[in-house]
């Protein structure tokens, strides 16, 4: 089932966002997809990505759903700068959102 999103954030006047969703689904979750899919062209825009997932790999909905998420910005004409997977379950997992709190701007 699509999700009809109520909220809608208006990303017109900001040339740099990041976007990020948790994977559902072996995915981007449902919700992403739908904000992602409705946006308007996304040209001059810089885009930092990064997704949480639960399971022990990459090729477990991490991977996917990041190259699905640079697919549509890309397609809008927006630029994908990093991308970053954060593991839920990591005993590093604490490390890798630093590093995307010290690296995430512009
Ligand atoms: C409906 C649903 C489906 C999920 N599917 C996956 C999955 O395919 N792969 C994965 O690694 N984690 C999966 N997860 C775990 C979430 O990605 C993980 O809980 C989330 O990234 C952590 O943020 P949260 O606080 O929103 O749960 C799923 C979670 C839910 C609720």
């Amino acid at each position: 089932m699509n999700p009809v999103l109520t909220e809608i954030p208006d990303i017109k006047d900001y040339d740099y966002v990041i976007f990020a969703t948790p994977v559902h689904g072996f995915q981007m979750s449902k919700i992403m997809q739908a904000y992602l899919n409705q946006l308007p062209s996304l040209k001059g825009k810089v885009i930092d990505l990064f997704i949480t997932h639960f399971f022990p790999f990459a090729w477990m909905g991490g991977n996917v759903t990041l190259k699905q998420m640079k697919k549509i910005i890309e397609q809008k004409e927006g630029q994908v700068r990093l991308m970053t997977s954060i593991n839920w379950k990591n005993r590093h997992r604490e490390d890798v959102i630093q590093q995307v709190v010290t690296t995430y701007h512009v």
